[in-house]
């Protein structure tokens, strides 16, 4: 695996950020923080999006289809799947694959797990992450004698991707309280975002589950890991060379919202990148 990654140059390639839509970017940011001598991009596969109503087939096809055509614009020397949904179908197949580190996103339950006072955890994730077996074994393994409930909430991953920033904050947080009805009423008092999307909403999330309820992602994790893999390869770059760029697939000019989240992000939107 990697061959070439003792040159400077090998070492200056950026981390490819990866997710369906734009569930991606927090994770982007907070990796970013810790990282400065890294260039970042991010690929948005908006041409499959939604991975989380597709078939296990269907999005292996979708991830392995971009992963490969980012690979010959930008080169990337290790590619983050920042979606739940492609690491829990996908990622065992995409390191056999490409001859690449990867590092993935799968729900946080194990520190759910251990924080649960009450033993009561919801977990919030796509329709595809919540019935997949992936999931299942996570929570035998790591949450067996607790009461794990799972939601499929593909309206709210539609919401963010398309609806963020034509929304006022009170039309995020009714929609918001009424999606999360159940896990307040039944008293959850840990709350996983097995969704990266989700993390677009901390804030009203935050607002409306309360103090009492603990919400758990798993940005520090995956940060954590993307430092010691790009240690163990000797991949760590020292100081930032190039833009850190914004793509989407397809061939149509990218919707303005897409620009929107770009810039919110610190990112410049640097256009489309072809599937076909
Ligand atoms: N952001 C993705 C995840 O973490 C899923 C969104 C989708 O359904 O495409 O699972």
């Amino acid at each position: 695996m990697i061959t070439d990654n003792n040159s400077m140059e090998y070492r200056k390639r950026p981390v490819l950020f990866f997710d369906s839509g734009v569930g991606g970017l927090p994770y982007l940011l907070h990796a970013r923080k810790q990282l400065p001598g890294e260039r970042f991009v991010y690929l948005a596969d908006r041409v499959n999006f939604p991975y989380g109503e597709k078939t296990v087939p269907e999005i292996r096809n979708a991830v392995f289809r971009s992963i490969e055509r980012i690979n010959r614009v930008e080169k990337p020397k290790l590619i983050v799947i920042a979606c739940n949904t492609a690491s829990v179908v996908a990622l065992s197949d995409l390191r056999s694959k490409f001859n690449l580190p990867f590092v993935g996103v799968v729900p946080a339950v194990k520190p759910a797990a251990d924080f649960s006072d009450n033993g009561k955890l919801a977990v919030l994730a796509t329709l595809r992450t919540t019935e997949d077996i992936y999931l299942k074994k996570l929570i035998d393994d790591f949450a067996a004698g607790k009461e794990v409930k799972r939601f499929a909430e593909g309206n709210l991953v539609q919401f963010v991707e398309k609806k963020f920033f034509d929304t006022s904050k009170q039309e995020k947080l009714d929609l918001l309280s009424s999606t999360l009805h159940e896990v307040k009423k039944n008293k959850y008092n840990t709350v996983v975002l097995g969704c990266t999307h989700f993390l677009l909403m901390e804030e009203e999330l935050r607002e409306v589950l309360g103090e009492k309820i603990r919400i758990v992602d798993s940005r520090d994790g995956v940060t954590n890991q993307i430092k010691r893999m790009l240690e163990s390869y000797n991949l760590i770059s020292k100081s930032k060379t190039g833009e850190d760029n914004f793509y989407v697939t397809g061939n149509d000019p990218p919707e303005k919202r897409y620009k929107l989240f770009a810039e919110k992000f610190g990112l410049i939107p640097a256009g489309t990148v072809s599937l076909v």
